[in-house]
């Protein structure tokens, strides 16, 4: 058993290239695509194995192309990906021998799973796996009377307890699977925890034991331990065996960060839908804006965070269109600005009142989402600032208190061209990056 202390340094030692990437992409796929209405249809709308078995046997997504996904991942700035293996209906994208409930047996025909980590790794993106440890198809699943099964209303579907064991084999047993058919990943993403159903329920000591002896590397997400209402005792500095590598704050940016009772702190990452939706959703056409994208990158990357923003393919196979033009949109951003992204974290000096910052040893970003009137004040940096540079392209700035600025002694200030009493608009009204080096 590890002590607490050595399961901090191993987290530490694991995550350290999760905190450099920063960037990562969600992939929420299965049958529910076909509905169409997200992925919990089942559960919202109670439909039983049989209603939902129509889409097992239509479920034929011929634009299936991973690849095209990875290049639109990889071209938005995107460092790794997370994919679905199963969600909480159960379906297995990937050929399970514990299942006949799985992709090869659908008219697709074809493990999905392989052929995701294939096309990822190929672009030379790091890959990871969702786990859904709710099984909404599997028979020793508690239904009746469990508070999310679609059947939970049904007295049909009264289990009987002591099979329950059988439940956490199989779920043992596919995690083992993962693990050993498909080499190397590099995060596993289990969903998630709920009332009792927490921690030694899924014999989440012995789990992690298993995966950790398989791919020590693996990092693993707060999961097994916690739900979406509270964050388990990775928030401690008592973690246990399974509290996890990272904190997953859902469709929710925590407002300083995450760090852990004493302060310190902890890896995490934001799960953000694009839309208001995880799986496709045919109707939901509220999108985020690219802008809005970056902003809410740069304020995970800001408060010592990363970003894993979901796509949600559509039964044929494809992303939305909607979502590929953002993802397009934040990747010409990425491609001039990703300086002050990639290895960044949180600045030494408090968020400015026109935007963020973030900083990587000496340099300091300043992302301006806000036009100033006259000079740009840089609170508190006056002679601290060497150089001033445009990230985009790699322009002169200018470091200088001009005369309308006389009365801010301990301030610097900064100004995009000559007078620098003068205003300017933004060059780049998503987030404008002003590389600051400190002196
Ligand atoms: C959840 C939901 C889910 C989604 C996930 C992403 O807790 O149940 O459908 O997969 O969070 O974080």
């Amino acid at each position: 058993m590890s002590s607490n202390h050595s399961i901090i340094q191993e987290r530490t030692a694991r995550t350290e290239w999760f905190l450099q990437d920063r960037f990562g992409m969600f992939i929420h796929w299965g049958l529910y695509a076909i509905p169409a209405r997200g992925e919990w249809v089942r559960s919202v709308e109670r439909m039983s194995v049989e209603d939902y078995q129509t889409y097992f046997d239509e479920f034929d997504p011929v634009r299936y192309d991973p690849k095209a996904w990875a290049r639109a991942a990889k071209q938005a700035g995107m460092k790794y990906a997370v994919l679905t293996a199963k969600h909480h209906d159960g379906f297995c994208l990937f050929d399970s021998a514990l299942t006949d409930y799985k992709s090869t047996n659908t008219r697709a025909g074809r493990d999905l799973v392989r052929e995701f980590i294939e096309a990822f790794r190929a672009e030379g993106l790091k890959v990871g796996l969702y786990y859904s440890l709710l099984d909404w198809h599997h028979e020793d699943y508690p239904a009746y009377g469990d508070r999310i099964h679609p059947m939970r209303a049904n007295e049909n579907y009264a289990r009987e307890p002591e099979t329950f064991h059988r439940y956490v084999q199989y779920m043992h047993g596919q995690v083992k699977e993962l693990l050993i058919n498909y080499g190397r990943l590099d995060i596993m993403w289990f969903d998630f925890s709920y009332d009792h159903m927490k921690g030694e329920t899924w014999q989440a000591t012995e789990l992690i034991a298993m995966i950790r002896s398989l791919q020590p590397h693996i990092i693993v997400d707060n999961r097994l331990d916690a739900s979406g209402e509270e964050g388990g005792s990775i928030y401690t500095k008592k973690p246990v065996s399974y509290s996890g590598d990272f904190a997953s704050p859902e469709q929710i940016i925590p407002p300083e960060g995450v760090v852990d009772d004493e302060g310190n702190s902890l890896p995490w990452e934001a799960c953000i839908t694009l839309n208001n939706n995880w799986g496709y959703t045919a109707k939901d056409m509220q999108y985020k804006s690219a802008a809005t994208v970056i902003r809410k990158l740069v304020e995970c990357v800001s408060k010592n965070g990363n970003l894993l923003l979901n796509v949600g393919p559509d039964a044929l196979g494809e992303i939305p269109r909607e979502s590929l033009d953002i993802l397009a949109e934040v990747g010409s951003w990425m491609q001039k600005n990703s300086a002050s992204i990639y290895g960044c974290g949180q600045a030494n000096w408090p968020k400015p009142e026109w935007g963020r910052y973030t900083q990587k040893g000496n340099l300091l970003y300043a992302h301006l989402f806000e036009e100033s009137i006259g000079p740009i004040n840089l609170n508190g940096l006056a002679g601290k600032v060497g150089k001033a540079r445009l990230v985009a392209d790699g322009s002169q700035l200018f470091l200088s208190r001009p005369w309308n600025a006389a009365q801010y002694p301990d301030d610097a200030f900064l100004s995009f061209a000559k007078p620098e009493s003068a205003s300017y608009p933004l060059p780049d009204q998503r987030a404008t990056v002003v590389e600051l080096e400190l002196i």
